[in-house]
């Protein structure tokens, strides 16, 4: 695997690749990276002739500085996990290369932006298309892998390419979780030992909603998703709201859509944790 630092070097290692017919995938991430990350990896390997990983910790996307300067950053160990999945390129460039001068450039992405993260994280979707903008420009994949964990993250990168006119595919990957059901997340690391024992039970619950969904209204099933994690020592429920699938606006009815998700975040102690789960997706 080849690790660049700077965009021009990047750009024209991509040139010859492109003219000579490989086909580019691109895997954002801010590193730390664990088997989530490397499930969009592995995707992108299998169906890509080049793999371009990209690991920068953007700070145009924290709200909270304390969070931007507690971001792990593992370089060498990111570097290694990439080498066994075969992947071809890494880029880790430096603040200073990524923003040579400040980005003011303000997106307005519409209603898909505006509603849960965008409304408790406010300019962290803003900072979100401010890099994968970037990104997309440099490397010009033919597909760009994202997690389905950050739900909300994929349909905004998906209105941010449309209204710039990108027409290169853009690849939600399903969750990958522990063995326990827990998201994988690099978050779950400053857990504390009880934390980790409860956080488990977000996935649990969202799973088991789904039952519960099929005879209680939208209403209840919020209504108990939300009352069982609060009575869970040390949690607290941030927001749950289930809705359109591709909208991301509230449904009020389980026959409002095809395409029903349920979004979650909930504080473990100090710890943010997200989590989503299909209630209805439509059939290929
Ligand atoms: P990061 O949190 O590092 O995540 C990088 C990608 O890995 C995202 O697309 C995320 O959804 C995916 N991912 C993380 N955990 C996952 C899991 N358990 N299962 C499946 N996919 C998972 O998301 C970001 O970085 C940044 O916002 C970024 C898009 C890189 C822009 O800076």
């Amino acid at each position: 695997m080849k690790v660049f630092t700077t965009i021009a070097e990047l750009r024209q290692q991509l040139d010859s690749d492109r003219n000579a017919g490989k086909k580019i995938g691109l895997v954002p991430t801010m590193g730390a990276l664990h088997n989530g990350h490397l499930q969009l990896v592995k995707t992108s390997v299998a169906n890509n002739d080049m793999t371009v990983v990209s690991i920068f910790v953007n700070p145009t996307q924290f709200n909270d500085k304390n969070d931007l300067r507690l971001y792990p950053r593992t370089l060498d160990k990111d570097c290694a996990l990439l080498e066994t999945v075969n992947c071809t390129y890494a880029f880790a460039p430096s603040v200073e290369e990524m923003y040579p001068t400040e980005d003011t450039r303000v997106f307005h992405l519409g209603p898909v932006a505006e509603v849960m993260e965008g409304k408790y994280r406010p300019g962290h979707f803003n900072g979100v298309a401010q890099i994968v903008s970037k990104l997309f420009d440099i490397v010009r994949p033919d597909n760009a892998y994202f997690g389905e964990k950050d739900f909300q993250q994929i349909a905004v990168i998906r209105a941010m390419a449309a209204q710039l006119g990108y027409t290169f595919h853009i690849v939600a990957v399903p969750i990958v979780r522990e063995p326990d059901g827990l998201a994988l997340s690099s978050r779950n690391a400053r857990l504390t030992e009880s934390q980790r024992r409860n956080a488990p039970k977000i996935a649990e619950t969202l799973f088991k909603s789904r039952t519960f969904a099929a005879s209680h209204s939208v209403r209840e099933t919020i209504d108990e998703v939300v009352n069982t994690l609060n009575a869970i020592p040390e949690m607290r429920v941030e927001y749950y709201e289930i809705v359109d699938g591709n909208t991301l606006q509230p449904v009020a009815d389980w026959n409002d859509s095809d395409y029903i998700v349920g979004c979650i975040t909930v504080y473990d102690g100090e710890v943010r944790l997200i989590d989503n789960i299909a209630y209805r997706r439509p059939e290929k």
